[in-house]
C-alpha cells in the first residue's frame, strides 16, 4: 500500500521529507494515526536500519536544526522550529529478565525491529521516500478491527508497561485488546511490581494525562494492576475527573492533568514518594485524602459565615478544597471558590505600622481580624479597614 497523499497532507513533514539524506522508515504512532485519519502531532520517529547518529547529523544540516544525541539505544533527536524528529537506529530487543531494560542489537531488517514492538497496531512502518506501507504484522487489519494485540506471548512480561499502554489505547482509540491478549495482560498484571517507581509513574502520569483516565484505571483494576503496585484504582468511572478538571478550569486553579488524576488513586503513605513524584505534590494529594473528610463535616449544613469557611478551608492543605468540592456538592465550598477566595483586604502591615503598631506578631493578629471582618462584609472600603485598624490597635 502506497501511503504518498497521506504522507503529503501530514502537517510539516513535507521539509522533512525532502531533505532526508537516504532511506529510513516512519515508525510508531505517526503511522498508527495517519492510518486512522486521527489529527497529526509533530513529532516524528524516524528509524534508519544502520548508524541513527550519522544520519540524524545530515538531517539536521540539511534542514538546518539541531541534534542532540542519546547515546543509548543508537538515538539521536534533531529539531527544527518546534518539530521534534527521533531518529533510531533499528534494532532487535532480548529482554534478560521479566520487567528488565533489554539488551539491544542492530536490526538488519526493518521488520526484525518491528516485531520487537509491543502491539501490532504500533508495529507498522512507512518506507521514505517512497512512501510504501511495511505492515508484516496485520496492524492495518488490527485497526480496522479495532484490536490491541501483542506480537507474541511474554510480551507483557518482558515488559509490563505495556499493560498500562495496552488500557491507554483501548481507552483513546476506542479499541479493545482481543481475548489472548487480555488474558496475557491478566497473567502477567502481578509483574508490574517488578517495575521502577520513576517507569510506573511515566506510565500513570501518562494515562492521567489522557481524556478518561478512569476508564483505564478501572479496566487496569480489573486486570489487578492495582493490587500488584499495592494501591487502589477506581474500579470504575466515578466522574471525580471530569468534576476535577471541569473545577481546575472554572476557577483557574491551574493544577496540570497528572496532578489532579492522582487524587483517584488510594494508596498507602509514601506510595507517593516511592513513585519519585515530587514531594510538595504528593503531600497535598496526600493530606486532600486524609484531610477531605473533615472539611466535609467541618462545612456540612448551612449557617456558616463567610470568615467560618474560609477558616475551614485555610485549615487544610492546597488540594483538599477542590478534591472535596469534586467527591461532593457544598454550597459553603462553592461560595468559597466563587467569590471568598478572592477577597483580599485592602491595608497591609505596612498600613499598621504607619498607624503606629510596632513590627510583633501583634500585626499578624490584626490582620486577621480585619480579613475576617471584611470576609463577613463588615469592612466595604479601604478607609473603613483603616478605622477598624485603628480601634484595634488602641485596644
Ligand atoms: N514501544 C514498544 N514498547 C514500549 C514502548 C514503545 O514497543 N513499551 C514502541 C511502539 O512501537 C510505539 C513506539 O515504540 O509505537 C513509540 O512509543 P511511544 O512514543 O511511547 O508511543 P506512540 O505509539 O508513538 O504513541 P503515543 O505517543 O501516541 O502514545
Amino acid at each position: 500500500m502506497k501511503l504518498a497523499r497521506e504522507l503529503s497532507e501530514l502537517e510539516r513533514f513535507g521539509p522533512l521529507l525532502d531533505a532526508l539524506p537516504g532511506p529510513s522508515y516512519l515508525v510508531g504512532g505517526t503511522v498508527r494515526d495517519l492510518l486512522l485519519g486521527r489529527p497529526p502531532r509533530f513529532d516524528f520517529d524516524l528509524a534508519v536500519v544502520g548508524e541513527a547518529e550519522s544520519y540524524a547529523q545530515h538531517l539536521a544540516e540539511r534542514l538546518g536544526g539541531r541534534v542532540t544525541t542519546h547515546g543509548r539505544f543508537g538515538t539521536a533527536q534533531v529539531r527544527y522550529g518546534t518539530t521534534h524528529i527521533d531518529v533510531t537506529t533499528a534494532r532487535t530487543e532480548t529482554y534478560a529478565a521479566p520487567a528488565a531494560l533489554p539488551d539491544v542489537a542492530p536490526a538488519e531488517t526493518i521488520e526484525d525491529d518491528l516485531r520487537r514492538r509491543d502491539f501490532t497496531i504500533n508495529a507498522m512502518a512507512i518506507a521514505l521516500p517512497d512512501a510504501d506501507l511495511i505492515d508484516p504484522l496485520q496492524g492495518e487489519q488490527h485497526l480496522r478491527e479495532k484490536l490491541v494485540r501483542v506480537l507474541h506471548e511474554r510480551s507483557f512480561v518482558d515488559d509490563p508497561t505495556r499493560i498500562f499502554r495496552a488500557a491507554r489505547y483501548e481507552t483513546r482509540l476506542g479499541f479493545r485488546m482481543d481475548p489472548k491478549t487480555e488474558t496475557l495482560a491478566l497473567l502477567a498484571a502481578p509483574d508490574t511490581r517488578l517495575l521502577s517507581g520513576a517507569r510506573i509513574r511515566e506510565e500513570l502520569f501518562a494515562i492521567l494525562e489522557e481524556d478518561e483516565p478512569e476508564r483505564t484505571l478501572a479496566r487496569l483494576h480489573a486486570f489487578g494492576v492495582d493490587r500488584a503496585l499495592g494501591v487502589e484504582f477506581p474500579a470504575g468511572p466515578t466522574g471525580l475527573q471530569d468534576r476535577l478538571r471541569r473545577l481546575n478550569d472554572a476557577y483557574g486553579l491551574g493544577l496540570p492533568r497528572w496532578h489532579l488524576g492522582l487524587l483517584s488513586v488510594r494508596g498507602p503513605d509514601g506510595w507517593l514518594d516511592d513513585l519519585k513524584v515530587i514531594r510538595r505534590v504528593a503531600d497535598d494529594v496526600q493530606a486532600a485524602h486524609r484531610e477531605e473528610p473533615f472539611l466535609r463535616v467541618a462545612l456540612a449544613g448551612g449557617g456558616h459565615t463567610p470568615a467560618e469557611i474560609v477558616e475551614a478551608v485555610e485549615q487544610s492543605g492546597p488540594d483538599t478544597p477542590v478534591y472535596a468540592l469534586a467527591s461532593a456538592e457544598l454550597p459553603a465550598l462553592r461560595r468559597y471558590f466563587e467569590r471568598l477566595r478572592g477577597v483580599q483586604l485592602e491595608v497591609d502591615g505596612d498600613d499598621l505600622m504607619a498607624l503606629g503598631l510596632a513590627e510583633s506578631p501583634r500585626v499578624g493578629e490584626v490582620l486577621g481580624e480585619l480579613r475576617r471582618r471584611k470576609l463577613n462584609g463588615e469592612l466595604p472600603s479601604r478607609a473603613e479597614e483603616l478605622a477598624a485598624a485603628r480601634e484595634l490597635i488602641t485596644e
